[in-house]
């Protein structure tokens, strides 16, 4: 008979049972559950609700569970419908009637509600973990990457020169953001919803802190319709991996572009590489792609979670249930995605050589040409145009700026002297521009010294 099967005269059809049990997926909260359980026993032991004797031997009970869990020894059952009944049930059939005072003063609806809170807590801290070591490895190749000239673009056009590393540490700016947001994300489900009950709180005298300081919730939930009924913080973190997956998948389309042999900026290595069973010369960056790709899932399942959630009254209602293979699956692919993107960025090979060649072409130093007039007395929209014809000029002769001679210069503006060249050096390009968020050798090392710190502080 089911646990809530007292007022039911027949039995459900078992095509049901398989329809609306989630024992396949909320089996991994199986942890949770039974913490969860442990500390509500106890309170209720000691808030002398149930014996304790009784309580005490609920909690050694459910902890055999979850060591038997772990060892491999227990099976679920689909007709136990979930988690939450499964444990309750084989701790009904360890002790008998001692375990059937455990649902006390407790519903499924405040029980679900915590486990869940538990769960992401503790996926929350391991995505961090991931995305603190994914930022420690794009410091670390910038430290590489000071002086490594490459183009910059906007609308994927050359524009200036930039430096491979201060590339990199725009990402690194996006991922700390990132962290941010999964502290900001932690804290709203870092609420302890037991003792909610099913909508309306209970008529024993629970202590609802106690349970709370010994599961390391920082605060009980204010109101019990809505302890069990929200499932905003489920929402916020389907956000926050969304963001975090636009910005792998940016990054992976630009590796996938770097990767390509028009441009050879990077090569992945082998082992995030694969072949074509059809083209023998082929070195695909599938790992990027596939990262990229699966920047899709994850939205989906945001978008899903909105959608579940829009329409539904208060309190709980079984719509609600939707809320765990989503947000599973999006934590399983971030978990996935984040160490198998750190090792292919920090293994692949970086050619300085190409990304400079290709910094040399398309005028990416004609802002800095013009900026020389300007330096020199000359307003800036003329200097632009000065430069704009010296550059058609150029392509007309199939020459770079560097490569005029200083009376192609001077054919434009009599102003120039010998010290243009110097101006125009990639190298001088990209140094001179000091102002703090500048590719300038010189600030993108304070940059790494405030990642660092950041890091330290991790
Ligand atoms: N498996 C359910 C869920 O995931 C647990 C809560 C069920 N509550 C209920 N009243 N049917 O939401």
């Amino acid at each position: 008979m089911k646990l809530w099967g007292g007022r039911f005269t027949g039995s459900t059809d078992s095509f049901t049972d398989h329809f609306h049990s989630s024992i396949s997926f909320d089996s991994r909260m199986y942890r949770q559950d039974i913490l969860g359980s442990v500390a509500h026993s106890k309170m209720l032991g000691k808030q002398g609700i149930i014996s304790q004797q009784d309580s005490e031997l609920i909690q050694k009970t459910l902890l055999e569970i979850l060591s038997d869990i772990e060892n491999g020894k227990v099976t679920f059952d689909e007709q136990a419908e979930d988690i939450h009944m499964n444990i309750e049930t084989i701790l009904i059939s360890r002790i008998g009637d001692v375990g059937k005072r455990l649902h006390t003063g407790r519903s499924r609806n405040d029980q679900v509600a915590l486990d869940i809170r538990m769960y992401l807590k503790d996926e929350i801290k391991n995505i961090q973990k991931l995305l603190t070591e994914l930022i420690e490895t794009l410091v670390s190749m910038a430290e590489k990457n000071i002086r490594t000239i490459m183009p910059g673009y906007t609308h994927l056009q050359n524009a200036q020169p930039v430096t491979f590393a201060h590339h990199l540490l725009a990402y690194t700016e996006m991922f700390k953001r990132d962290n941010e947001r999964l502290d900001d994300a932690y804290k709203r489900t870092n609420v302890m919803p037991l003792g909610s009950g099913a909508l309306a709180t209970t008529t024993y005298p629970l202590d609802r802190d106690f349970v709370c300081r010994e599961l390391g919730f920082d605060s009980v939930t204010l109101n019990s319709m809505d302890g069990v009924s929200d499932r905003d913080f489920v929402i916020e973190l389907l956000s926050v991996l969304s963001i975090i997956m636009m910005h792998l998948s940016r990054f992976c389309e630009e590796i996938i572009i770097w990767n390509s042999q028009q441009y050879k900026f990077v090569e992945m290595d082998d082992a995030y590489s694969t072949g074509s069973s059809i083209m023998p010369q082929k070195k695909n960056p599938d790992m990027a792609e596939l990262i990229r790709g699966k920047t899709g899932r994850v939205y989906g399942h945001l978008m899903s979670m909105l959608t579940t959630m829009k329409g539904i009254p208060l309190a709980y209602n079984k719509d609600m249930q939707e809320d765990k293979e989503g947000v599973f699956d999006a934590v399983d692919t971030l978990k996935m995605c984040l160490p198998v993107f750190t090792r292919m960025i920090g293994t692949m090979t970086v050619n300085k050589d190409n990304m400079y060649r290709a910094a040399k072409g398309g005028f990416m130093n004609a802002t800095d040409a013009a900026d020389w007039l300007v330096k020199h007395g000359v307003p800036f929209r003329d200097a632009h145009a000065i430069v704009g014809r010296l550059v058609l000029y150029c392509i007309d002769h199939s020459k770079s700026l560097d490569e005029l001679t200083l009376d192609e210069f001077k054919a434009e503006s009599d102003i120039f002297t010998e010290d243009i060249y110097n101006a125009i050096k990639l190298e001088t390009c990209v140094n001179s521009r000091t102002v703090a968020g500048g590719p300038s050798e010189s600030y993108i090392k304070k940059l790494i010294a405030i990642n660092k710190d950041y890091l330290n502080g991790r």
